[in-house]
């Protein structure tokens, strides 16, 4: 695996607790590329980190639109559980055929996996943000 996904500042959401979230999934995307050359126990390890860490930053940030009373949340959190099926899929094909058989998939995947959803969702809810004026 060569690709790298790479934080910009158009993902920016302007709440903090979101934005270090979203850079530190970015670092830990980044880390399941580094982790390929280890073979397949380090992409296992790697990806299971992304899977927990984008668990805990799903429900701060559905806490952070509930506090602002988003009206999108109830859609929000469905693609938030969309995203989490989507990536218990490719742990449970990793576990089963090996990282080889989903290499090239895995790259793809983690390249559009969080930042279509951070540029189609969460700028959403920062224009909500800068609208109305709540801080998240
Ligand atoms: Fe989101
Ligand atoms: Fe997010």
């Amino acid at each position: 695996m060569t690709q790298q996904v790479t934080w910009n500042d158009d993902l920016l959401v302007n709440v903090s607790e979101i934005d270090n979230d979203h850079r530190k999934l970015f670092d830990l995307m980044d880390g399941i590329f580094s982790s390929a050359t280890h073979g397949a126990a380090a992409v296992n390890t790697a990806i299971g980190q992304l899977a927990t860490y984008t668990r805990e930053h799903f429900s701060r940030e559905q806490a952070s639109m509930a506090r602002s009373s988003y009206p999108l949340l109830g859609d929000h959190t469905y693609e938030h559980e969309h995203l989490v099926f989507q990536l218990e899929s490719l742990i449970n094909r990793l576990m089963v055929e090996g990282p080889d058989a989903v290499d090239a998939e895995l790259a793809q995947f983690l390249m559009s996996w969080l930042g279509d959803h951070i540029v189609a969702w969460d700028m959403k809810y920062a224009a909500y943000l800068r609208e109305t004026g709540h801080t998240g």
